[in-house]
């Protein structure tokens, strides 16, 4: 162990703090984090810890929703500038006039979002639940879903549901071409070919399944296949190389599917940001976070478990 990771591992216990970090983190921080996760479970973490500070080493509207849970923990981004494009496609002035137009539908917002964007929606979403969430909701409602184009026409084509589509859509996903799908395929015929949802429609077809993070996780460690191709951004190569050991990963693309606000975190960054001298406490202010906070209520009620 290094001496900067000997160092916050001495601070996290010195100063109550919990280490949370995302599957596309580097593989450095990964290894120092308390836990490793998908938005939903980071959402889901964040709202079970006793340490009174959580680090959170991924993108602004990831530690804004661990702000927007948790009022009274203070919560610190590493990385001030690490903010996720996708989620200022759509501002909260463009939303209003959207839900102007269609007065009777419901908002869904992807946890990809600004807190001004959860706080004039109904319900939030991450990948991993978005769909179940849209199954659950009664089937005459037409839905508003905001801002990714690729996750809601997932899940329209799943559902077969009346859904507006806002055009957003995540830069990194975006560079997953078809043509590296079937070349990948082309080089590993016997390997199971996984993607996310944020990617391209034309992408996820020829792909075997489509998951979220967190489902890929899950999906390596249960899945008879011994080879994948993963299609995602290539953070998460670590944490199934370490969830299941003995099998195969091939990445597509690894040094052109990088989302670089999620690499701007280093171990120097983490250990500034415990002793103070670096990072920034994310506050969402409380009106913003009141609303916020009863969309992302409603993603964990109607997601959970029946
Ligand atoms: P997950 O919900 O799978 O963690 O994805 C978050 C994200 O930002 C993907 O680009
Ligand atoms: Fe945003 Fe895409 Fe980066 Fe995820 S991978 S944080 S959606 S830019």
């Amino acid at each position: 162990m290094s001496e900067t990771a000997r160092r916050i591992e001495q601070l996290k216990e010195k100063k109550d703090i919990v280490l949370l970090a995302h599957t596309y983190q580097a593989a450095e921080i990964q290894d120092i984090a308390d836990y490793v996760g998908d938005s939903y479970g980071l959402s889901v973490k964040a709202t079970e810890t006793d340490a009174s500070t959580i680090v959170f080493c991924g993108v602004r509207f990831m530690a804004e929703t661990a702000a927007i849970l948790n009022p009274h923990k203070r919560v610190i981004l590493p990385e001030p500038g690490a903010g996720c494009p996708m989620a200022d496609m759509i501002t909260s002035e463009e939303l209003r006039e959207l839900k102007t137009d269609h007065p009777d539908y419901l908002v869904m917002c992807y946890v990809n979002s600004t807190a001004e964007v959860k706080a004039l929606s109904d319900i939030c979403c991450t990948s991993s639940n978005a769909l179940t969430i849209v199954q659950r909701i009664p089937a005459d409602k037409g839905i508003i879903f905001v801002p990714d184009r690729y996750l809601g026409s997932w899940i329209r084509e799943r559902t077969g549901r009346e859904m507006i589509l806002w055009n957003g859509f995540c830069p990194t996903h975006y560079r997953i071409a078809p043509s590296l799908i079937e070349q990948a395929r082309r080089e590993y015929p016997n390997a199971t070919a996984l993607i996310h949802p944020e990617a391209r429609k034309e992408s996820r077809d020829l792909c075997d399944h489509v998951l979220s993070t967190g489902e890929m996780c899950t999906f390596v460690v249960e899945s008879d296949a011994a080879e994948f191709i993963i299609a995602t951004e290539s953070g998460i190569i670590h944490t199934l190389r370490k969830k299941a050991p003995h099998k195969r990963f091939y990445p597509i693309a690894p040094d052109l599917v990088i989302c670089p606000n999620m690499k701007k975190g280093t171990l120097e960054s983490v250990l500034a940001a415990m002793e103070g001298t670096g990072g920034e406490v994310v506050t969402v202010p409380s009106d913003v976070a009141d609303k916020a906070r009863h969309a992302l209520e409603a993603m964990l009620t109607m997601s959970a478990p029946r």
